[in-house]
């Protein structure tokens, strides 16, 4: 085939009851090529396929296939030129076998009346012999995994010669380990001529798995190009049109020695067996659903849960911590996840919340406190953490959520710690009072502190941490470092 572009699309435009869903959109997909349409949730990659396949009318715009203007495009045309389309909902039959799933389409379209039981056999197993795949043809199609459903129809597009295969969105649903298996194919047709749409909005496997890509953001594509042309950070900011703020933490201070070693905590229908080590100068991220053992974690290790075995060794010395004053001794800090109900006396003034955690510091010998000391403990508080306030007199609860959690933080680091633990620190706080606790916290961790993140906020995890382990049902099923934190690792794990 001489012509550099299978298909070329050109000031595309389709309206929705005068609502613009695609403007002026360029596309262009290469023969053997895997190209990319990439965006965020509504800006149109759904559309612009339908279009392709003529499901859509499109209101304007030029569609070329194969070097020749298509003007008219239905579904019965798309395939003969050999567009094939595998949904989001795969468009089988559930209740019919693989084999008459495979079959079913080409005896419809040959326009055959009498089946044929052999012909239908050996068009399935001419299918799926073609990307080696062994599904057993008498399987109900219902009863396939998602991934073998995709392969069989990836087959059934096969036998209709398709010359353009297009995904939408094919991952969704697939477990790491699926969507590996799923490339190995994508290659593989590829590799035989066919090119590959390949919608997908996942930073890391668009990556991988595109020779090209298109970005499309509410309706208009903002990116179009070779994907080794692209980095990531830009990739990103096509996408969301948001520049990137880069602030993933770097360890720069990390002690040799464990600051705290957990072995074999238990905690009947809670924890199971959990061993790990933390190091001064990281921020340890441990992430799980809800009910995954996370907080019970973190709240044994601040006295207010009681595990029944295992050993908790801090600064080398095996220790019990009974109660929380117990742990403010061994020097450990808690921000709850409910910052109201646990962390704040809201009713209190700020500057006396800020140094509750330390008042045995800012008090003299007979145990009075030195107000003045307070004061200017607070105000110094205050002025690190940008909080929003022209008083720390006045009570807690004039101010907002994100400056509310910046109190209860700044209660904790105002006194001296080892181990910071911090429960969803960032959960209902505003995004610019985020990113404030995240520089602060990266801060103090450089500083020497040894942090731990709870959370399920996996953005945070993945911005925040240097080493994040994964909770399931109590026990830890997983643990990445580095660059290999990313929220699809991580989902990967905790599904
Ligand atoms: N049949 C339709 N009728 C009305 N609006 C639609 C229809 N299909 C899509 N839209 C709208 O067009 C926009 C793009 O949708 P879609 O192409 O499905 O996005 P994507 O696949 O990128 O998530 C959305 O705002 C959506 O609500
Ligand atoms: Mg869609």
């Amino acid at each position: 085939m001489s012509e550099e572009y299978l298909l070329q699309m050109t000031g595309i435009c389709k309206s929705f009851s005068g609502v613009r869903a695609l403007d002026n959109v360029n596309f262009k997909v290469r023969p053997g090529k895997v190209m990319c349409l990439a965006g965020e949730n509504g800006c149109g990659k759904s559309t612009l396929v339908k279009i392709i396949s003529g499901v859509y009318t499109k209101d304007e715009g030029q569609v070329i296939f194969e070097g020749k203007e298509i003007t008219k495009i239905t579904p019965a045309e798309a395939t003969r030129l050999g567009i094939q389309v595998i949904y989001q909902d795969l468009s089988i039959f559930p209740n019919l076998t693989v084999r008459e799933n495979l079959a079913i389409n080409s005896e419809i379209t040959a326009g055959r009346k009498m089946v044929n039981r052999k012909r239908w056999d050996a068009t399935a197993r001419e299918a799926l012999s073609k990307i080696g795949c062994n599904i057993d043809l008498d399987a109900k199609m219902g009863e396939l995994s998602v991934a073998d459903k995709q392969l069989v129809a990836i087959c059934r597009a096969l036998l209709f010669n398709a010359k353009l295969i297009i995904m939408d969105e094919p991952t969704t649903a697939l477990t790491k380990k699926e969507v590996d298996a799923l490339f190995v194919t994508v290659r593989q047709l590829r590799d035989s001529g066919i090119a590959i749409m390949f919608i997908s909005h996942k930073t890391e496997e668009i990556f991988e798995i595109s020779d090209d890509v298109c970005i499309m953001r509410n309706g208009k594509n903002v990116y179009s190009g070779q994907t080794a042309d692209l980095t990531r950070r830009d990739f990103t900011y096509y996408l969301t049109g948001r520049e990137l703020v880069d602030d993933r933490f770097v360890p720069t201070n990390i002690s040799a020695e464990p600051i705290l070693e957990v072995k074999n905590l238990c905690m009947p229908g809670k924890l199971q067996d959990v061993s790990f080590e933390l190091r001064k100068g990281e921020i340890l991220g441990v992430t799980g659903l809800l009910g995954s053992g996370r907080t019970e974690l973190a709240l044994s290790l601040f006295g207010l849960a009681k595990p029944s075995g295992g050993q908790i060794i801090l600064n080398g010395k095996s220790v019990k911590i009974p109660s929380p004053i117990a742990a403010q001794k061994l020097r450990i800090g808690y921000v709850p996840e409910d910052r109201l109900t646990e962390g704040l006396c809201l009713q209190q003034p700020i500057a006396d919340n800020i140094t509750l955690a330390s008042l045995k510091r800012l008090s003299n010998a007979l145990g009075l406190l030195k107000k003045k000391d307070i004061y200017e403990d607070a105000a110094k508080w205050v002025k690190i953490f940008s909080i929003a306030t022209n008083d720390p007199k006045k009570n807690a609860s004039t101010l907002s959520g994100g400056n509310q959690q910046k109190i209860v933080l700044s209660k904790w680091l105002s006194n001296d710690l080892d181990l910071l633990i911090l429960n969803g620190p960032t959960v209902g706080v505003d995004v610019g009072a985020k990113q404030d606790i995240h520089a602060l916290v990266h801060q103090l961790a450089n500083e020497g502190l040894a942090v731990m993140i709870i959370s399920d906020d996996l953005a945070e995890v993945v911005v925040n941490c240097s080493r994040v382990i994964v909770m399931k049902e109590g026990a830890i099923v997983g643990e990445m470092t580095g660059d290999a934190i990313t929220e699809d690792n991580i989902l990967e794990i905790i599904r």
